[in-house]
């Protein structure tokens, strides 16, 4: 019996390793792959919060995601954004030349899988064609000496905007319930409230807001119409959107909502801010959505990320009253536009990231959601 107590001993010790060794392997395997499929998903999470949603791309430089991440897409969110293929250089290439297809590819997958839409977008300074400004002659209007502008120049301009609003709303009534009508009017600058470099403005005056919503309304009546522009929410910038949409509702003029982009940075992100202007913003009548959230790293590490993450998710539950919709600006970090900022839920193999369970449960540490779910 002595004899054989230490090899009884190794025999135990050896058995315990084997126990040990299979039982972290299966319980707890940090390396191996975690399928989309199988985390939990944001829009049931968010369910009686708000939607979760995602722009994707079929156009442009990063066609992946829509034709790669549809596992990711139809597991997380309840609502879609086409990144760039509802803006009015590709809905309207040349004067009267619609080209629906691309968009209409989109469209058609998020009505099959359930899916809202949001439209973006019918106005904006960039990804327009010059052709909405040119005059009969073939010359650029907002380039002529403002006193060279004519009724005609202005009269034309209008028209095409609102022959462009009738166009697309009207073939994408009931099936895009929300639009981003007017994109980044408001000025960067305090001596003027509308940004002195959009074509609109400097043609039409200010008065391009009132007649881009009415006729939308007019349009497509169940549509909701928000102003969407980065840092509205931001102490430089709020004042002035304030006052502008302020006047604009005064008057009647069709405003459901205010889009906050929320193209923010882990790096001095001020939580505190944002969610004193949603409420501001709430006050004057207007539903938020959050429409191109993305949160870069610059300056910051992966837990860091998540910690941003988790504070604004957290911020964005406490005001879920007015908050009706969240909408990542894109799937992966290689197909970001931010893409050198890594700013998104998911890496570039689709493996969520810190900053995705971070959103999990904002009431625990990252670690411990992702833990959870790998313990399961
Ligand atoms: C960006 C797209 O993500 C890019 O692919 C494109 O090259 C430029 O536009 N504000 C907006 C979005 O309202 O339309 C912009 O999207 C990002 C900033």
């Amino acid at each position: 019996m002595n004899r054989n107590f230490p090899q009884f001993r190794r025999a135990v010790a050896l058995i315990m390793l084997v126990v040990l060794a299979t039982g972290c392997t299966s319980l707890y395997d940090r390396n191996k792959p975690i399928v989309a499929l199988d985390v939990p998903s944001l829009r049931d999470i968010y369910a009686d919060y708000f939607d979760v949603g995602v722009a994707v791309s079929l156009a442009g430089w990063s066609p992946q995601t829509f034709a790669n991440h549809q596992d990711l897409i139809e597991w997380h969110f309840n609502s879609l954004t086409a990144e760039n293929e509802m803006k009015p250089d590709a809905l309207q290439p040349r004067e009267g030349a619609f080209s629906f297809s691309t968009a209409d590819k989109m469209v058609d997958y998020a009505v099959d899988n359930n899916l809202k839409v949001r439209g973006h977008t019918l106005v904006w300074h960039n990804q327009t064609p010059a052709w909405f400004f040119r005059d009969e002659a073939g010359d650029l209007i907002h380039e002529k000496p403002k006193e060279a502008i004519t009724e005609a120049d202005r009269e034309l301009v209008k028209r095409r905007l609102e022959e462009h609003i009738e166009q697309v709303m009207t073939h994408y009534a009931g099936k895009v319930y929300a639009w981003d009508v007017v994109n980044e009017a408001v000025s960067d600058h305090y001596t003027t409230t509308h940004r002195p470099d959009s074509p609109w403005y400097i043609i039409l005056g200010e008065d391009f807001m009132r007649i881009a919503f009415t006729k939308a309304h007019e349009v497509d009546p169940e549509a909701k119409l928000f102003y969407n522009d980065y840092n509205p929410e931001m102490y430089y910038k709020r004042g002035r959107t304030i006052d502008m949409l302020k006047s604009l509702l005064d008057e009647g003029v069709p405003i459901h909502g205010i889009g906050i982009q929320g193209h923010w940075s882990a790096n001095g992100l001020n939580v505190r801010e944002i969610e004193e202007s949603i409420r501001m913003y709430a006050e004057l009548g207007l539903e938020i959505h959050i429409t191109e959230l993305d949160v870069g790293r610059k300056g910051a590490t992966e837990a860091q990320q998540a910690e941003a993450y988790r504070q604004l998710f957290r911020m964005f539950k406490r005001n879920s009253d007015v908050i009706t919709s969240v909408t990542f600006w894109g799937t992966t970090d290689d197909v970001s536009w931010r893409r050198d900022e890594n700013p998104l839920l998911f890496d570039a193999k689709k493996q969520p990231k810190p900053a995705f369970w971070a959103i999990v449960d904002t009431e625990k540490p990252w670690q411990q959601n992702r833990d959870e779910y790998l313990r399961r």
